[in-house]
C-alpha cells in the first residue's frame, strides 16, 4: 500500500453537524474488473484502457441523441443518460464507463443556473461576499436526484460488465466556473479573489468541499464503483499558490472520499509542477496529463503510485501507424509504475475518427 501518513495526507476529513449516513458500497463481481484491479495496484492481464470523455460528440450515436434533447436535457434525462454512456462500452471495448453528466450540474446544490452553449456559461458569476450569501447549499440529493437516477440507470443496463466511474469537479475548478462564469483563458477574476479577499475564497472552497464530498458520497450509494475528481484548471496557478490554496482541499475532499470504499482518481491538469501535490493525495490513482513523458511523471509521483495516462488526445488525429506507436509507447512507459490504467491525457477530441478510438483500445490491449 501506499504510505499516506504525510500531514496533509493523515489529516481526518472534517465534518459538519451530524454524522453523516453510512455509504453502503458492497464490491460485486464483474465481468470485467481489469481497470479495479489496476486501481487496487495489481496488474492485470490487459492493460485497462477507458477514455475521458468517451461519450460525447466524436461519436455519431451521441450525436443522434444530442439532435433530439439539449445538453441539459440530457443530463437530466437518467434513460438517456445510460443510454449514451454505454455506446462507447459496445463501439470501443473500453474496461470502464463512465457516467454521462458534466462537473457543473451539481450547482443546482448551489441554485445557480448554467447553460452550456455548449461551453458552459453562468447566469451570476459569483464574485463577492453578498453573492456567497446568496448560494443556496441545498442537499445534492434533492437537487441532482437526477445525477444519482442516472447512476442507478447506468449500472442496471451495464449489468456489471464493466465498471462504473463517478466523478465531479475538484473544488478549484469548480470554484473557477462559478466566479469566471464561463471557460476562461486568464483565471482574473478567480486569481483577484484569491489575491484580494483570500478568506472569502478559502471559505468558499472550504463549502464547496463540503458539499463535493456529499455530492460524490451520494454517487458512491447510488452505484458507481469508482471515482475520479477533474482538476481541470489547477494548471492556472503557480506551485506556491496551488499549495497555500487549493492543495489542502484538495487533499482534505481525496482523504474524506477514499474512506466511501470505492477507487478514487485524482486528475490534475495543465501544469506538470503540481504532480508531486497530486501524488501527495490519498488518492488511489494519480490522472498525469499529456505535457510530461509518463515515465517522469512516474519518477515524480513514485514508483509505488498507480497511473492514469496520458497520451496526447489530438495524437488520435494522426495516421494509424502512429497512433499505434505511441500508444506502445506509453504502454512501456507505465510499466514502470506499480500499475497503469491508459487513458489519455485529457479528454477526446469531438474531430476523432471513433476508428481510430477503437484501434487505440485493441493497441493497448495488444501491447
Ligand atoms: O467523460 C465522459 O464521457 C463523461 C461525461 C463528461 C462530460 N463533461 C460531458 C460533456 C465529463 C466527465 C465532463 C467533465 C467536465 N465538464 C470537465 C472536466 C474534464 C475536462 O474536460 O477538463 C469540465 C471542465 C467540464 C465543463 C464543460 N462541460 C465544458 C468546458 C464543456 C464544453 C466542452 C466542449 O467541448 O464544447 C462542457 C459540455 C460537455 N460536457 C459536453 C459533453 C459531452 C459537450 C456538450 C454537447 O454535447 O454539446
Amino acid at each position: 500500500m501506499t504510505d499516506h501518513s504525510s500531514p496533509a495526507c493523515a489529516s481526518a476529513p472534517r465534518t459538519r453537524g451530524p454524522a453523516p449516513p453510512r455509504v453502503r458500497y458492497r464490491p460485486r463481481a464483474m465481468h470485467n474488473d481489469s481497470f479495479l484491479r489496476a486501481c487496487r495496484g495489481e496488474r492485470p492481464e490487459r492493460t485497462p484502457i477507458w477514455l475521458m470523455r468517451q461519450a460525447g460528440r466524436y461519436l455519431p450515436e451521441y450525436r443522434a441523441v444530442r439532435a433530439k434533447v439539449s445538453f441539459e436535457e440530457l443530463c437530466r434525462s437518467p434513460d438517456l443518460c445510460a443510454e449514451v454512456t454505454l455506446q462507447p462500452i459496445d463501439r470501443l471495448g473500453v474496461d470502464a464507463a463512465i457516467l454521462f453528466s458534466d462537473i457543473l450540474v451539481v450547482f443546482d446544490a448551489l441554485g445557480v443556473d448554467v447553460r452550456f452553449e455548449p461551453s458552459p456559461v453562468v447566469a451570476t458569476p459569483v464574485r463577492t461576499q453578498a453573492d456567497v450569501d446568496r448560494l443556496q447549499w441545498i442537499d445534492p440529493r434533492e437537487a441532482c436526484h437526477y445525477v444519482y437516477a442516472a447512476v442507478r440507470a447506468c449500472k442496471a443496463a451495464l449489468a456489471d460488465r464493466v465498471p462504473l466511474i463517478g466523478f465531479c469537479g475538484a473544488p478549484f475548478t469548480t470554484l473557477s466556473y462559478l466566479v469566471e462564469g464561463k471557460t476562461s483563458r486568464e483565471f482574473e477574476h478567480v486569481k483577484s479573489l484569491m489575491f484580494c479577499e483570500p478568506g472569502l475564497f478559502g471559505h468558499l472552497m472550504e463549502r464547496l468541499t463540503d458539499l463535493l464530498i456529499d455530492y460524490l458520497r451520494g454517487q458512491v450509494e447510488a452505484g458507481v464503483d469508482a471515482l475520479q475528481v477533474f482538476d481541470s484548471w489547477a494548471g492556472a496557478l503557480a506551485p506556491d499558490d496551488y499549495r497555500e490554496h487549493v492543495y489542502p482541499h484538495t487533499a482534505r475532499l481525496c482523504a474524506a472520499v477514499r474512506e466511501f470504499g470505492v477507487p478514487l482518481i485524482n486528475f490534475t491538469r495543465g501544469n506538470a509542477n503540481l504532480l508531486a501535490f497530486a501524488g501527495e493525495t490519498a488518492a488511489d490513482v494519480v490522472g498525469v496529463d499529456w505535457s510530461i513523458e509518463l515515465d517522469r511523471a512516474i519518477d515524480v509521483v513514485g514508483p509505488e503510485r498507480v497511473v492514469q495516462g496520458n497520451l496526447d488526445p489530438f495524437a488520435l488525429l494522426g495516421p494509424p501507424a502512429l497512433v499505434e506507436r505511441k500508444a506502445r509507447a506509453v504502454v512501456a512507459a507505465g510499466r514502470r509504475a506499480k500499475a497503469h490504467i491508459f487513458n489519455l491525457g485529457h479528454g477526446i477530441s469531438r474531430h476523432t475518427d471513433p476508428a481510430i478510438a477503437r484501434l487505440l483500445v485493441d493497441t493497448v490491449h495488444d501491447a
